[in-house]
């Protein structure tokens, strides 16, 4: 069997990783999520995007998977699992999922906004929060970033075929902790759907998503994933008889 798994900043929440929609009383509350991820607030102000992403990189090293992800990477016992992720975290990775794909990016990953190049250079310690950091300079002069794909950024291709090949071939999808409303990705269960592919949503609340899927389980990650796979036959069955 092979299963395409969606995921979202949802599932990382239980981990300790805030999303910019939750996160309401975090330092960096006060700021529109597209000031801290889009190119326009890049060019406006880079001290402070590259702190809000040198301070989720460093919290991101210090948190674990949860059992959401470890679910996720036990299902690989029994069956092909692809893991396509809107996550900048390496969380799926550390709980041993190995094939994944990240649609916008990662943490742990830098490059010049200039020349390109990769930088595996130093990082600055960030014991506390700050809301300005100087980013580093790349030798051409400029501006080392995250490799991360930001508001009107194109996605990577490779990551984009791949999950798109992952979704048409499955036998399963499975989407889990996203709001589903940000596109190219969103589009995925949409593509699954229009093949027959079942999908399931894993979120404990509704999304634009939810009246169109398979099957909808109201839980968190944690709880429902690891008990799911045995279950879906069954809840498959029954969702599917509600809908006759
Ligand atoms: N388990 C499952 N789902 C959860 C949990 C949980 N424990 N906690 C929250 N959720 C759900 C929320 O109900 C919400 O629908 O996770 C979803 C998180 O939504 P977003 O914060 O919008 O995250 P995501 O869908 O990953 O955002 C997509 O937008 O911010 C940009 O590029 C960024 O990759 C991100 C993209």
């Amino acid at each position: 069997m092979r299963i395409a798994v969606l995921s979202g900043a949802g599932i990382s929440a239980e981990s300790g990783v805030p999303t910019f929609r939750d996160d309401k009383n975090g330092l960096w509350a006060r700021f529109d999520p597209y000031e801290l991820s889009s190119t326009q607030g890049w060019h406006s102000n880079p001290e402070r995007v590259w702190a809000w992403y040198l301070w989720r990189h460093h919290l991101v090293r210090e948190v674990a998977p949860n059992d959401g992800h470890r679910a996720v990477a036990a299902w690989q016992d029994y069956a092909d699992v692809t893991v396509v992720t809107q996550n900048v975290d390496d969380l799926h990775e550390r709980a041993g999922s190995t094939k994944v794909h990240h649609l916008h990016g990662s943490l742990f990953e830098f490059r010049c906004d200039a020349c390109d190049s990769g930088y595996t250079g130093p990082l600055a310690a960030m014991p506390e929060p700050s809301l300005e950091v100087d980013p580093p300079q790349c030798g051409c002069g400029g501006l080392i970033r995250p490799d991360i794909v930001w508001f009107g950024e194109q996605l990577p291709d490779g990551p984009w075929d791949a999950s798109v090949e992952a979704v048409v071939s499955a036998d399963l999808m499975i989407v889990v902790g996203t709001s589903a409303i940000v596109y190219p990705a969103a589009g995925l269960p949409e593509l699954a759907l229009s093949r027959g592919v079942p999908v399931v949503e894993v979120n404990p609340e509704p999304t634009p998503l939810s009246d169109r899927v398979t099957l909808c389980v109201r839980q968190s990650a944690s709880s429902a994933l690891p008990a799911l796979l045995p279950q879906l036959p069954e809840l498959l069955r029954q969702a599917r008889a509600k809908r006759a």
